[in-house]
């Protein structure tokens, strides 16, 4: 359990960040709102297919054939000898064609985020790159994915880790559109920490790219009756957000959740779980999260028709405080080399086991390891209030932007055969495979976490 009490204390703190308890839960309307970070490595451990084949902890491993893969997304750097490439496997290099667009000229990029824009000097942290071992990853092209959009809904769904990929997307797509009036909230809002939903459309292309609040997945009861005092509200770890229909008519679906699920914001605020009509006063989160997930997992698999949605499911990104204070950061000038334990999270360990008995194939993302690497890439004080720093959030440009291209992938279209074999030696056919990745000849970043 050592590795639960750290993310417990990881969480605990990065929740504080811009997120005042109050907030969060001061009012019936607002629906709690799990800000969990996504990207580590990426798992994919779609190719479950049919056949959901035993890929516990098995690696997958990017097939040589993957340069097919890249057609029509600009400079295919992909090395195609036939070696395997395990995506995963892989540091952090400096790379001066970054950063992928400019924050400030971004109308989608929050303030608080917006770390040049609130004073930061150094610049480094905006050029680091992705390199598995064995491959390189090719640069992607935004007029190309832009295409690949045409018509299509992707939609975020979390918490405000999410929103940050949500807002690195379509920053980064709006570096391809001449006329950015064309690229609109679709309400009219601001965005905000507590809004439950953006969609930001881009009118040229006729797609929109959307996000939903929805911190921890399952639904968030206020006031039950007949319950004890202490209990104000409940989460009912066997019902899905009152907001998820809205998330299933979608092409791209991408989750997240395990920041909020701490006591700090649960227990602290009077909030316990609930299964069916029974409140559960001593049970645990990591139980009550396992649950939550098999509810997600069920809904998955009623709900959403894969033949169309391509369903991610981030895991859990490491927040980088100071051992000696709350207040403070422990954060570095360029990538750390040792993860210091931050490339383990509970929260990531049960999202890759809730997903090994799905009949349908998801990729997770698994980007904790990788993104724990990330120390220099935080908000810090660079917030635009100083006073409070946020080790949990990431600058943008920056991570987010690496990560997210791994969204994109999914996209109906080319035939890929992007995996063959997983570190078990359990092969998938690549007829199995393409139904997971099916189409995408993708932007590839993503092969970078893939598990
Ligand atoms: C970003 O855009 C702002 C406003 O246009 C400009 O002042 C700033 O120099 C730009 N920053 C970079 C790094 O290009
Ligand atoms: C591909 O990568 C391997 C391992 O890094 C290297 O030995 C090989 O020369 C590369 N092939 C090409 C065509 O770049
Ligand atoms: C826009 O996309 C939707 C699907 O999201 C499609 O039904 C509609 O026909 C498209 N409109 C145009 C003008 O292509
Ligand atoms: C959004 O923010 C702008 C400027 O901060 C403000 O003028 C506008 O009224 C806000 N819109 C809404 C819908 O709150
Ligand atoms: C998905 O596609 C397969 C093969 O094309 C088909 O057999 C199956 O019925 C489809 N599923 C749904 C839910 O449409
Ligand atoms: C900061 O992080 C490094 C590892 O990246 C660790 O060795 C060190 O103890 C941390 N310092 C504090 C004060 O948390
Ligand atoms: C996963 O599947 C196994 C075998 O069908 C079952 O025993 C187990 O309870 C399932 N786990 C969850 C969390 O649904």
């Amino acid at each position: 359990m050592s590795t639960f009490n750290r993310s417990k204390s990881i969480n605990q703190r990065t929740l504080g960040v811009g997120t005042p308890r109050t907030a969060s839960f001061g009012s019936p309307r607002v629906k709690l709102t799990s800000v969990s970070h996504w990207f580590r490595w990426l798992v994919v451990i779609g190719a479950l297919f049919p056949f959901s084949i035993a890929i516990a902890g098995g690696y997958f491993y990017l097939l040589p054939s993957l340069t097919q893969a890249f057609q029509g997304f600009g400079t295919s750097k992909l090395n195609d000898s036939m070696e395997e490439c395990n995506l995963f496997d892989g540091n952090w290099v400096f790379d001066e064609s970054y950063p992928l667009y400019n924050a400030s000229e971004c109308p989608f990029a929050e303030q608080g985020f917006n770390c040049l824009g609130n004073g930061r000097r150094d610049e480094d942290y905006l050029r680091w790159r992705w390199k598995p071992k064995r491959c390189d990853i090719p640069r992607f092209n935004v007029h190309g994915i832009l295409e690949r959009l045409r018509n299509k809904r992707v939609v975020f769904v979390g918490d405000s880790m999410s929103r940050t990929q949500w807002e690195s997307l379509i920053c980064f797509l709006m570096t391809g559109v001449e006329d950015k009036n064309s690229v609109y909230e679709v309400n009219n809002h601001n965005i905000t920490k507590r809004i439950r939903f953006l969609s930001v459309r881009f009118n040229s292309f006729n797609f929109t790219v959307e996000f939903f609040r929805s911190v921890f997945l399952v639904q968030h009861v206020w006031m039950p009756r007949h319950v004890p005092r202490r209990v104000r509200s409940t989460l009912k770890l066997d019902k899905m957000d009152d907001i998820s229909n809205q998330w299933v008519n979608s092409d791209i679906l991408i989750f997240n959740t395990g920041h909020w699920w701490v006591p700090e914001k649960l227990f602290e605020t009077g909030c316990y779980f609930q299964v069916a009509n029974t409140i559960k006063l001593g049970m645990s989160i990591p139980v009550a999260f396992r649950m939550a997930l098999d509810t997600w997992a069920s809904w998955v698999e009623k709900m959403i028709d894969t033949n169309r949605t391509h369903v991610f499911f981030r895991t859990y990104e490491p927040s980088h405080w100071s051992e000696q204070s709350h207040r403070l950061c422990n954060i570095s000038d360029i990538p750390i080399s040792e993860a210091g334990g931050k490339d383990r999270s509970v929260f990531s360990d049960t999202i890759l086991e809730a997903v090994k008995n799905l009949t349908v194939p998801i990729t997770v993302l698994h980007i904790t390891s990788m993104s724990a690497l990330r120390s220099d890439a935080h908000v810090g004080k660079w917030n635009g209030n100083p006073s409070i720093p946020d080790c949990s959030h990431w600058c943008l440009p920056g991570v987010p932007d690496i990560l997210k291209s791994v969204h994109l992938l999914p996209v109906k279209s080319a035939k890929p055969r992007l995996w063959s074999t997983s570190s078990s030696g359990v092969n998938c056919e690549a007829r199995r495979i393409e139904n997971i990745w099916s189409g995408l000849s993708l932007s590839l970043y993503l092969l970078s976490f893939v598990y």
